[in-house]
């Protein structure tokens, strides 16, 4: 094997299951099975030397490449040579100078500006007792906490890693339930276990005990913080002092959102393709800056659920609404700020190139000025924050006096240390200087003396300096030049004394680039320094861009301010869908109330014509209660908001054929879920349940389900159904209200009102539907005939229900309707067997 091979086995080696770009002079290559899966994921070419295959790409496609390896899933380790090519002869020392992975990536250029990027870490100590740890390299933030099995899955697909970490032997295990992970790292057993990772943890933290940040020592979370310490510490090859603190992440402090509402309410990506372009998010996003729109990402997946905390943040928002001139000031100036977390984190782990430095005094210096916007405001936390905006001001004091106004990309090349800032360097460059005016004089000296006028003194990287003579005047060339190459229509010449000045002021050269660069590294360790404070003000900046833009939300789109109670009730006049009222052309959504209260009615059953506008009504509701908890004014005339534990939703048909369910399954699993769940200070949106089985067996579900939830659950409740049957149980239930969306029903068409009125509708008009969404005519026709005979075949009644105290209850009484049609084989007349699945049981 050559030594070449070598150093590339032992890169692969120490870093299993990589793959290792290596560099060979101006390429990166891949070689062996790595080679095949670069040719197949980056589409370079494959071709083979001595049988082994390899695969490569020059230099500058770095980054382009780690992006798509990444995407793809892959880790990657940079080989990198150490030492400048020479001629052959010695082996080049290279080392794996950076490990590339989708979480503890800092590059703007890899990462989304607009999302925190998670690195997670889980571990199993009990059946259902694991522990998770998170942290978002780029902004410093390190959190955890003991899960169950079904928060696991929740927090997962809130956070959703980019990496997650888990023990190598419980990889099986663990897999399905982190399926919102972007890729999944198996990580040695051992450093999971609970000394080592302690070990980890203490000595990073420099204490004794984690008490101090609020755990307790033996908190399975704890082991998967330390695991995931580790990783970090092994994979940046650098410090990460800038995580100073585990935060213990206390989930009764935020409104709890499961996976499935937090999809189903489409917060931050759409069902239909999963991008962020039609979410909620994408629409009420006004912040200016990276940090802001993170913040806004975070605070919609995590809504707050204490008063004081909502409050605080809505007398914010309201002041800022009511300040047009200051909104519109501090807006002006943060858009002109950069994003501080992730410039200050790359400091820390000395990454940040001469540019970031640079920018991190631009925003430095843009400080003052927004503070002095942000004195002698009202609200407690405007206040807060004024005083917590540090201006760092020794940093960038430093910054100004030791940078150029704009620093380039590469450190080593010069032109980063600004004329003045270190005595030894300001000599080095006059020295350059001078040598070029010399150079300047000696060509002039020389055409004097040769008197050839077309004479030039030049410079090249491989020759240095030269005298060019064109051919025409080769007879004038004086006898000292010696001939060093022949270019076409010329040649060129050295002196002994061109020479000697080259080499003065080269190493000139060299020694400065050398020196700038030490000062810069000097520099950005200054600035790593202060990291906390700087993200401290980072932190500051986010939260101000993010409240500034909830109030130009609200006074743009006219929005008010919630008032937010104890009582576990709704009263939402004019409510809008925050989506639609900006989607739809102005002025064509219609508003609608929502009064969920024991007056009221604390469950809506809302019955009405498909396209109606059921699924908007409810999923309205749903939004407008968490954009309150998240301190956001609300697309309504007036707003009472309850204050909410969790938010469920059950909305529309999902195959997972992934996780192995059908899709009654999946609805069946989801109504289950809100059913022993969900408390009296809970909101459930149902939207249909029961569909996806037979019309009986759906039924029967979906009224069992009702009288549960409103006898035992007492949860806030819409439910949009076609089940017109259910619509009986008003009277029956003494806190059910039937609702339905209205229609004018014109001689040949209908037409939808949007809205939402007491009482219940009898019809679906699922066949005039039918007809618009273009069925053909023929089906339609049959349809209504089959319609015909159909109606009325089975009722169910109330009955003489016995109420619903505790989780053992009998079911509704259910009339069989008295052909018993279920039970029949024989299609109804003239009409095919509708309720097919019916017969299969006679
Ligand atoms: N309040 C409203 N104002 C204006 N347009 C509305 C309103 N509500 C709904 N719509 C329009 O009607 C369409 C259908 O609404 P939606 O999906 O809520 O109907 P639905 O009653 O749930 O129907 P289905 O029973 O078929 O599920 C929406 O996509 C929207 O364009
Ligand atoms: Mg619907």
């Amino acid at each position: 094997m050559t030594p070449m091979f070598q150093q590339f086995h032992a890169a692969k080696a120490a870093h299993p299951g990589m793959i290792v770009f290596f560099q060979n002079g101006e390429f990166f290559e891949l070689f062996e099975s790595d080679a095949e899966v670069g040719h197949r994921i980056l589409g370079i070419t494959l071709t083979k030397r001595d049988e082994t295959p390899m695969a490569g790409f020059p230099l500058a496609k770095l980054d382009h490449h780690l992006r798509t390896m990444l995407s793809a899933g892959h880790r990657v380790a940079v080989v990198e040579q150490m030492e400048p090519p020479n001629d052959g002869k010695k082996i080049i020392p290279r080392e794996v100078t950076r490990i590339v992975t989708l979480g503890t990536i800092t590059e703007d250029e890899l990462l989304d500006p607009r999302k925190p990027n998670h690195i997670a870490a889980v571990v199993r100590v009990k059946s259902n007792l694991l522990g998770l740890a998170w942290a978002d390299l780029t902004s410093g933030t390190f959190r955890a906490c003991d899960v169950t099995e079904a928060q696991l899955a929740d927090e997962c697909a809130r956070l959703m890693p980019a990496e997650c970490l888990i023990p190598e032997d419980a990889a099986e295990q663990l897999r399905p339930i982190l399926s919102s992970a972007r890729s999944i790292t198996s990580r040695p057993h051992w450093t999971f276990d609970p000394s080592t990772s302690g070990e980890v943890l203490r000595k990073h933290f420099a204490t004794s005990t984690l008490s101090g940040f609020g755990f307790h020592d033996h908190q399975p979370c704890l082991q998967a913080a330390g695991a995931l310490m580790l990783y970090l510490q092994e994979t940046l090859k650098a410090s990460v002092s800038h995580i100073r603190q585990l935060v213990p992440h206390l989930t009764n402090t935020f409104l709890a959102l499961d996976e499935t509402t937090r999809r189903s309410l489409e917060i931050t990506r759409t069902l239909r393709d999963h991008s962020r372009e039609g979410s909620l998010l994408s629409l009420i996003d006004r912040t200016v800056t990276p940090m802001g729109a993170r913040f806004l990402h975070d605070a919609l997946l995590a809504p707050l659920n204490k008063r004081e905390a909502i409050e605080a943040r809505l007398d914010a928002v309201a002041e800022l609404v009511r300040e047009h001139a200051l909104r519109g000031a501090l807006r002006e100036q943060l858009e002109t700020i950069s994003d501080l977390h992730r410039l200050t984190t790359r400091a820390s782990t000395a990454r940040a190139t001469p540019k970031d430095l640079g920018a991190i005094a631009r925003t430095l210096r843009l400080l003052p000025k927004l503070k002095a916007k942000m004195t002698g405001r009202k609200s407690a936390l405007l206040c807060e924050l004024e005083t917590q905006l540090e201006l760092v001001p020794d940093v960038r004091e430093l910054l100004d006096r030791a940078l150029v106004d704009e620093p380039p990309m590469y450190p080593k090349e010069g032109g980063v240390i600004r004329e003045g800032y270190h005595a030894e360097l300001d000599e080095l460059r006059k020295l350059t200087r001078d040598g070029k005016e010399w150079i300047a004089r000696y060509q002039a000296q020389e055409v004097t003396r040769t008197g050839i006028a077309s004479l030039k003194v030049g410079f090249t990287e491989v020759m240095g300096f030269y005298i060019e003579v064109t051919n025409a005047n080769e007879n004038r060339v004086p006898t000292d030049y010696i001939h060093e190459r022949t270019l076409k229509g010329a040649k060129r010449y050295i002196t002994p004394q061109l020479k000697e000045y080259e080499e003065k002021v080269l190493t000139a050269q060299d020694r400065s680039h050398a020196l700038e660069f030490e000062l810069f590294l000097q520099t950005r360790d200054a600035v790593a320094a202060q990291t906390l404070r700087l993200l401290q003000t980072a932190d500051v900046l986010a939260l101000l861009d993010f409240l500034t833009a909830l109030a130009e939300l609200a006074s743009t789109r006219n929005y008010t301010r919630p008032q937010i109670v104890d009582e576990s009730i709704l009263d939402i006049r004019e409510g809008r869908h925050p989506v639609l009222d900006q989607t739809l052309p102005p002025g064509n959504f219609v508003p609608n109330d929502t009064r969920l209260s024991l007056d009221d009615g604390m469950f809506w059953l809302i019955t009405g014509p498909n396209m109606a506008g059921k699924s908007t009504f409810i999923r309205q509701t749903a939004l407008l209660v968490l954009l309150a908890h998240v301190g956001s004014f609300l697309p309504a005339k007036s707003a009472t908001i309850g204050l909410t534990d969790r938010i469920f939703t059950r909305v529309g048909a999902s195959d997972e054929l992934s996780r192995g369910l059908s899709t009654f399954m999946v609805e069946m699993t989801e109504a289950a879920n809100i059913l022993n769940n969900a408390t009296p200070q809970s909101l459930i949106i149902l939207d249909e349940i029961g569909r996806g089985t037979s019309t009986y067996d759906g039924v029967s579900l979906a009224w069992a389900i009702t009288e549960y939830l409103h006898d035992v659950v007492k949860s806030r409740t819409l439910f949009a159904t076609h089940y017109h049957e259910l619509a009986q149980l008003e009277g029956p239930l003494a806190h059910l209200r039937n609702y339905n969306v209205r229609v004018q029903e014109l001689e040949h068409e209908i037409v939808f009102l949007h809205q939402i009125a007491p009482g219940h509708a009898d019809k679906s008009y699922g066949i005039h539907v039918a007809q618009l969404a273009g069925v053909p005519n023929a089906v339609v026709k049959r349809a209504e005939q089959v319609l015909g005979s159909l109606q009325n075949r089975y009722t169910i009644s109330a009955g003489a229900r016995v109420p619903v105290a505790k989780p053992e209850v009998p079911g509704p009484e259910i009339v069989d309707p008295p052909e018993k049609p279920k039970r029949k084989a024989k299609p109804p007349t003239s009409g095919p067997n509708l309720f097919g699945e019916g017969a299969s049981s006679s």
